[in-house]
């Protein structure tokens, strides 16, 4: 027994000494700890150990296996804190993390593209709420309740106040600029807008929009014609024919929309056009008197143009895209293949 305690001792010793060098916590693992380390050695000794003498090396041991244990932990603190210290844990020669490129979505795309071209036309871009009342989205537009108008334009309300809805267009925000009765007025309303439609390739239930007003003195049809020429041909090119057809519209009069050639036959007639040569791609009017009024702006001083599209029906338009729902769908096989130029 006494040899086995001598034993005992002397790796003591050596344990204490071991030196911390790179590797000692794991070359001391093995040598002490492991599966064929000297501790369980000595533990298998306990088999020769007198039973009336087993509970007191059973001591000795078991403090003897904690001792080599609280050994190995620091070697390993000062080794891991070594390899902190000189950087070895982490390797700069290796490539960096690779951080892929977004792109933009097609429809920011198209909307930046479309205010660059009115931004130099001298129109200011306007913002306003996607959560509206009665009054800015419909009645101030000469769509008073129960007018028939208001049913191309169904939206979704809220309940817990009847007065309140998503907007269906970006005219709300022309009426605010002019409810602040500072004159002229020549912005563009660009934004996301809501209506009551049943998803298809052709319609969604919020879509966007940029709409444009022009309010100052002596402001004919001839500036909303022109206005909206340079327009189309900026954004589709030289060659582009537009036409206006009469419409109606409750905040304008007269009313017209506008169509331009078809991009994908160039006027010839397609599946497209409906064989017509002709897509329509927006409408609009000169601002109704009923409008100015109701804004508190005077009709007999001042005239102005108002005209509204829909950013998707562009973008389709210009990057023959087929199905508007991918605009929403979020695959990035679709969207990184437009790239912004603008
Ligand atoms: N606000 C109309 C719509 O959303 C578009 C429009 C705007 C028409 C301005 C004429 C003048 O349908």
């Amino acid at each position: 027994m006494d040899d086995l305690l001598h034993q005992i001792d002397s790796y003591k010793k050596e344990i204490t000494e071991f030196s911390a060098d790179k590797d000692a916590a794991e070359t001391f693992r093995i040598k002490y700890l492991g599966t064929k380390g000297l501790v369980k050695n000595v533990m298998g000794e306990m088999k020769n150990v007198p039973n009336e003498k087993k509970r007191e090396f059973g001591q000795v041991l078991n403090e003897f296996k904690i001792f080599a244990e609280n050994k190995y932990e620091e070697l390993k603190q000062t080794t891991d804190n070594a390899q902190l210290a000189t950087g070895n844990s982490i390797d700069l020669t290796l490539p960096g993390d690779d951080l892929p490129l977004g792109s933009r979505h097609p429809i920011n795309i198209v909307k930046n593209k479309i205010i660059s071209i009115f931004q130099r036309l001298g129109f200011a871009v306007a913002e306003g709420p996607e959560i509206e009342d009665d009054w800015h989205n419909f009645t101030a537009l000469n769509l008073p309740e129960d007018h028939p108008a208001r049913d191309m334009q169904d939206t979704f309300y809220i309940s817990q106040n009847p007065d309140w809805m998503l907007r269906t267009h970006t005219s709300n925000v022309q009426v605010r600029e002019m409810e602040k009765g500072v004159l002229p007025i020549r912005i563009i309303c660009p934004g996301r807008v809501y209506r009551n439609e049943t998803i298809s390739a052709r319609a969604h239930c919020f879509f966007h929009q940029v709409e444009g007003l022009y309010i100052a003195e002596n402001v004919s049809f001839a500036d909303l014609k022109q206005t909206l020429y340079f327009f189309v041909q900026e954004m589709f090119g030289a060659n582009i024919k537009v036409r206006f057809r009469p419409s109606y519209f409750p905040f304008t009069e007269p009313s017209a929309e506008m169509d331009i050639t078809c991009l994908i036959c160039g006027g010839e007639g397609c599946s497209v056009c409906k064989h017509t040569g002709w897509v329509e791609i927006l409408g609009c009017g000169m601002a109704h008197p009923n409008l100015l009024e109701n804004c508190k702006i005077d009709s007999n001083k001042y005239s102005g143009f108002a005209f509204g599209m829909g950013i998707e029906r562009i973008t389709m338009l210009k990057y023959q895209v087929k199905d508007l729902r991918l605009f929403s769908e979020n695959d990035l096989r679709f969207l990184k293949q437009f790239t912004s130029t603008v």
